[in-house]
């Protein structure tokens, strides 16, 4: 099956071709990451202009570098939510329109299916991960735990009861005067820091909840700040090394938590953003049990977001839902996180 898959739910316009759920022919990502550097943040309106602009270049782009034309496509597949309105509706139009035109089936596919599916990008397709398999989704949006059967079926264990993971880097970055996104910005800084530097306290460590929390180590990077005053390099460094450190090992933690409650489990999967960050990769290799396999998306740009996902997602709904995969859907910025897999 070879679809044409399509996201933008936020400030990224992407589009990919993919075979099969794992062959990605193409991935093509057009971002405007570099208007909100200064912002802290997204603006919606902004991001949805730039969506304007950039989507017809960026699905000509992806069927070119395929070598594809419309007749070699079998559906096209579009994020249908959650996200930003006015970014998803650019989106999800020009799936509607290209369907209609060139009478394909249309498959909306919700955003957090799309970054569960992202492991499977660039796998042989006749060595898949077995199921059970316990996926932590971390961005910018949501940190949830999930407990999959298959690719369209679990249940949602765990997740933030405040900040999302990502939101956290964001938020951090930007109390320490780094640029947007703040994963990748704390990293560089933090990079020669020393992560033990500075204390951060470790949250809900006395409990068994497989939840997370982030709001009190950005509350604590508040207040570290305000204390210190005047921020030299080599502060900011050790500042920023010790937070990821901290984020980081909170995101262990609980999936430790989460191993002990199940522990069936024969694999991990980590995605979203920041699944991209090397800090977080070498600490889960070095925490989980010998006998459990952790799986990252193969490569970075499938962590972050992107279409080749979504047509990975689209493709392996086809497979389990049959017909059901092709329902009329609605564009909406809320999508419950429930709604991502259905419950057994
Ligand atoms: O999945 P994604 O591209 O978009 C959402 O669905 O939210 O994730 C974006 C988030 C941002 O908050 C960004 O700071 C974070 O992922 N991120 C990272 C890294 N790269 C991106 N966080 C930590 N380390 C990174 N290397
Ligand atoms: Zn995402």
């Amino acid at each position: 099956m070879r679809i044409l898959a399509i996201e933008s739910s936020c400030d990224e316009t992407a589009a990919a071709i993919i075979r099969n759920g794992c062959t990605v022919e193409s991935n093509v990502i057009s971002t405007s990451r570099q208007a909100f550097e200064q912002t802290g943040g997204v603006i919606p309106e902004d991001a949805a202009r730039r969506q304007v602009e950039c989507i017809l270049p960026v699905i000509h782009g992806a069927m070119k570098e395929a070598e594809a034309t419309w007749n070699t496509i079998d559906a096209i597949a579009v994020t249908k939510g959650p996200g930003l309105l006015g970014s998803l509706l650019v989106g999800t139009m020009a799936a509607r329109a290209i369907a209609h035109i060139h009478h394909k089936p249309l498959i909306g596919v919700h955003h957090t299916l799309g970054h569960l599916s992202s492991t499977w990008l660039g796998l042989d397709p006749q060595t898949p991960p077995t199921f059970p398999i316990l996926s932590l989704s971390a961005s910018g949006g949501h940190t949830d735990v999930w407990l999959r059967t298959s690719h369209t079926k679990g249940s949602l264990i765990g997740r933030t009861r405040d900040d999302a993971a990502g939101e956290a880097f964001d938020k951090g970055a930007s109390l320490l005067g780094l640029p947007y996104p703040g994963g990748p910005s704390i990293s560089k800084a933090g990079a020669e820091g020393n992560p033990h530097a500075y204390k951060f306290p470790k949250p809900l460590q006395h409990t068994e909840t497989l939840e997370f929390s982030f709001s009190g180590l950005k509350t604590a990077l508040r207040y570290i700040i305000r204390d210190l005053g005047t921020l030299q390099d080599e502060m900011i460094a050790d500042l920023a090394a010790s937070y990821e450190y901290a984020l980081c090992m909170h995101l262990v933690d609980r999936l430790i938590q989460s191993i002990r409650t199940y522990p069936e489990i024969q694999e991990i999967h980590i995605v979203g953003g920041v699944s991209a960050n090397n800090r977080l990769r070498s600490l889960i290799q070095a925490s989980v049990p010998s006998h459990v396999t952790v799986r990252f998306p193969h490569q970075l740009s499938y962590c972050t977001d992107n279409a080749a996902m979504i047509g990975s997602a689209a493709t392996f709904m086809v497979q389990e839902l049959g017909q059901d995969a092709y329902e009329i859907f609605e564009t909406v910025a809320s999508l419950p996180l429930e709604h991502a897999l259905k419950s057994e």
